[in-house]
């Protein structure tokens, strides 16, 4: 693939050698996150070449406080769907919380069971330097690892609540190091999530495998975003910092909503046109 990842005309699936070969030719592009059949089709249809189903399925499809409770049983018949609803999109799963962490073995038959059961081609964790030998199995079993560090959800205790990661010298050089270790392990690509912008330059310029951030920065090799964020279809919370709205699906669909309800109690829809005689 020479023309540029995103919006590309090729029909065959975006591969972690096109991803490669982006970083190499300096061209950015976009993932977004999807959950289901539809939203990946317009999403692929856009062009958009990489698409999570990322554990935050958790808080925007199943309601969750936390993405801690997601199980691999909600998320398998997501990444279904939105394979089925993909044509060129490289689908990545997302391990869940205590389906990886306990083994380079969990970690392997939880992964396989996404490219099996659900027709993911690669998979995304959570996790520094202690998830290499995690990454070293998957990476030598032949499954594409997609890493992810910096504000990791899953950790949402253990870092004391969503807050920024890796300020301060000593930090930043941890998650350096975390960033190189895991693109020693083999991962294809690292997700930054919510670190400084020089910190997130820094690892970008020094890593040849590309950087996706999410609160990272503009230098980073990727961006992704939720998609329900992106397109501002929110009832409640505030959105983070690094969110950027695009749409108001909120005031769309409330408004097609009221529309709808409206016309059924006046007896105006169905009309001739959308009735059968
Ligand atoms: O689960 C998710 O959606 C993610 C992205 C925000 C990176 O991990």
């Amino acid at each position: 693939m020479s023309e540029s990842l995103y919006g590309g005309t090729s029909s065959r699936r975006v591969t972690i050698r096109d991803l490669q070969q982006a970083k190499l030719a300096g061209d950015r592009w976009p993932m977004l996150t999807a959950y289901d059949y539809s939203t990946a089709q317009v999403f692929d249809a856009a062009g958009v070449p990489v698409l999570l189903v990322g554990d935050s399925a958790a808080n925007v499809v199943y309601g969750y406080d936390t993405t801690l409770p997601v199980s691999v049983e909600e998320l398998l018949p997501l990444v279904r769907g939105v394979v089925r609803g993909s044509k060129r999109a490289l689908v990545v799963a997302d391990l869940p919380f205590g389906s990886y962490q306990a083994s380079p073995q969990q970690a392997l038959e939880t992964a396989s069971r996404f490219l099996k059961e659900g027709g993911a081609h690669a998979v995304k964790l959570e996790g520094g330097a202690r998830m290499v030998p995690q990454v070293e199995l998957l990476a030598a079993s032949g499954v594409p690892v997609m890493a992810h560090i910096g504000l990791t959800p899953q950790s949402v205790h253990a870092l004391s609540g969503y807050r920024v990661q890796g300020r301060g010298d000593e930090a930043a050089g941890r998650l350096l190091e975390d960033a190189k270790a895991l693109q020693a392990a083999g991962a294809f690509a690292v997700v930054l999530e919510v670190v400084p912008f020089d910190l997130a330059k820094k690892i970008t310029h020094e890593l040849r495998i590309p950087t996706v951030g999410i609160g990272a920065g503009v230098e980073c090799d990727a961006q992704v975003l939720v998609w329900q964020d992106m397109a501002g279809l929110r009832v409640d919370g505030k959105p983070a910092k690094f969110v950027k709205q695009y749409a108001d699906l909120t005031a769309v669909l409330t408004d097609a909503v009221h529309r709808f309800a409206d016309e059924v109690q006046a007896g105006t829809y169905p009309g001739a046109e959308h009735s059968y005689h």
